[in-house]
């Protein structure tokens, strides 16, 4: 399929999910192999989880702090910078991912929708620590000021995404939406596309198998997103 032409006039938003950190060696979430194996969402993606069981949700968290870590930003990533470098301002990155990745690679346009892995804060007086600031060989880490448990700060499931606000105004703008790396299955994040296309917006998804969403895709190139997002940032570009 041709690679559609972007300029200076558009506004680009793109969201991306666990496919496009694949690359890096994160394993993805709806894999048969995924992340979530050994443990059922319920048990260390919701806040009642959480409540039940504390002590498994700090390890599950603090092992994929301790793996982040050890990953690098893969030619996907990077090739997201090299678009936010020439569009400035009329740029936005959604990311469900929790990795840091967008950010280690460069990217300063970002919106970690779904949370973050580097930090944690507490569940009583909501102080916010960055992990290499709590003993993280606590089971479950305390507060430094109020010493109250400390949680992930991670959005789970039935939680607000955070920034909502100001994806929805940058929607508003959208005239070239592109999902990357993501199963399009978990919302409000699925429902992005609908929403910029209703208002115009021309749409491009990239993505190793076909997303749940893939009806409101334009242009849809399948594969791996460090394959094919370098080459195509260089020919979308007028
Ligand atoms: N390049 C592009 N796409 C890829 C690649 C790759 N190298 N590898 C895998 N994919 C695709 C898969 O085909 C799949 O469609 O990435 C998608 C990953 O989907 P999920 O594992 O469902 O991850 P994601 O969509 O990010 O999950 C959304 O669900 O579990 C919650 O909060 C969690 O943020 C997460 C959200």
């Amino acid at each position: 399929m041709k690679i559609p032409k972007i300029n200076q006039r558009d506004f680009l938003m793109i969201l991306t999910g666990a496919g496009i950190s694949a690359e890096s060696g994160i394993k993805t979430f709806r894999d048969s192999d995924g992340l979530w194996e050994n443990h059922r969402v319920e048990d260390v993606a919701t806040p009642e989880g959480f409540k039940q069981n504390p002590k498994l949700v700090w390890k599950f968290y603090k092992e994929r702090y301790f793996q982040s870590l050890e990953v690098n930003p893969n030619l996907g990533h990077e090739a997201l910078v090299e678009l936010e470098n020439r569009f400035k301002d009329n740029f936005l990155l959604v990311t469900q991912n929790v990795d840091g990745l967008h950010t280690r690679a460069g990217s300063k346009r970002v919106i970690e929708m779904h949370g973050t892995l580097n930090t944690c804060f507490c569940t009583k007086c909501k102080k916010k620590y960055t992990m290499s600031e709590v003993d993280l060989e606590q089971e479950i880490p305390p507060c430094l000021a109020c010493e109250k448990p400390l949680r992930p700060d991670i959005v789970w499931f039935g939680e607000m995404p955070y920034q909502m606000d100001e994806i929805y105004a940058a929607l508003d703008k959208t005239t070239v939406f592109m999902t990357i790396g993501t199963s399009g299955n978990v919302y409000p994040a699925a429902y992005f596309i609908a929403q910029a296309r209703q208002r115009g917006a021309r749409t491009i998804g990239v993505n190793l198998a076909e997303p749940e969403n893939s009806s409101y895709i334009d242009f849809f190139f399948q594969g791996k997103a460090g394959d094919i997002l370098p080459k195509m940032v260089e020919e979308m570009i007028e």
